[in-house]
């Protein structure tokens, strides 16, 4: 049968692997917690780069979990092209359903979008911890996240025509249509995975603006605790900025601003919605 697939599974793939600050940070971020004999699960292992990470480390046995098939292809290559790779298992499957007799020492993975919007990342760590993989001893990477938002002027004109559209691309391409930045960037959703994460985001934001104008979008942001010295803000493939377009709106020094910020991580934009209040 002729194959539909929208999207390409080698460029999501090798995206991730060419982001090489978000690699390294992850690189560093297992090597700093991965210890000898360690169990250790990647959770959407795409290419395995997390799993070879930990198995150079030092752990004892890696799964590295893969709902997509063809993805699953890739990492097995990788696997079987290192020699650190006789020590990871690639698995088919939906890392939600995935089980072990005992927790992980380490789980490590990358599901994570700008706010956690559309990807899985909170959603797939309940699973792992209502599905015992992960308990109060097994170390996280990604360990917490910071969603913010900040008050900005975006240029929407396209081709002559005007599209106030939700903007997100690759290697921070929606920054270069930003006319001016009205606020610092401030927190509204601190998602810490040492628990279970409630998955609903109801907040509500005061920005203060840092100048006078016209302020007619939303810049969407996300800071990424990998472990709680190594950071990282949006790189080219993991949580680079959004642009949420926004009735204008004149700001002033001394005013604030309400944001009201709803969404289901998990669900998409579709599910989101932001009103200035
Ligand atoms: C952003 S990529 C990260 C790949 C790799 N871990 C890395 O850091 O380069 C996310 C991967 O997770 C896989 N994935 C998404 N949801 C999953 C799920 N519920 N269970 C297992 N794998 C999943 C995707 O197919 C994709 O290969």
């Amino acid at each position: 049968m002729e194959n539909l697939d929208t999207f390409s599974t080698v460029l999501f793939v090798d995206e991730c692997l060419m982001d090489e600050e978000r690699t390294h940070a992850f690189e560093n971020a297992i090597q700093n917690t991965v210890k000898a004999g360690d169990i250790v699960v990647d959770a959407g292992t795409g290419s395995g780069i997390l799993a070879l990470f930990s198995a150079r480390a030092g752990a004892e046995k890696v799964y590295g979990i893969e709902i997509d098939e063809a993805s699953a292809a890739l990492a097995r290559k990788s696997v079987q092209a290192n020699p650190d790779g006789k020590k990871i298992e690639v698995v088919v499957a939906d890392a939600r359903s995935f089980t072990l007799p005992a927790a992980a020492d380490v789980v490590t993975m990358e599901l994570m979008d700008t706010g956690l919007i559309s990807e899985q990342q909170a959603v797939v760590m309940n699973a792992l911890r209502k599905g015992g993989v992960i308990d109060s001893h097994t170390k996280l990477i990604p360990s917490k996240v910071v969603c913010a938002a900040e008050l900005v002027s975006y240029d929407f004109d396209f081709y002559g025509f005007h599209m106030p559209l939700v903007m997100q691309a690759r290697n921070n391409g929606v920054d270069a249509r930003v006319t001016n930045y009205f606020s610092e960037k401030t927190p509204y959703q601190n998602v810490d995975f040492s628990d279970i994460v409630e998955t609903l985001v109801k907040s509500r934001v005061t920005i203060t603006p840092t100048k006078d104008g016209e302020v007619n979008a939303i810049r969407l942001t996300t800071q990424t605790f990998l472990t709680s010295e190594i950071t990282v803000w949006g790189t080219s493939d993991m949580n680079m900025p959004v642009v949420i377009p926004i009735k204008p709106i004149q700001v002033k020094v001394g005013e604030n601003v309400n944001v009201l910020i709803q969404y289901e991580m998990g669900k998409g934009f579709e599910n989101f919605s932001l009103i200035v209040e």
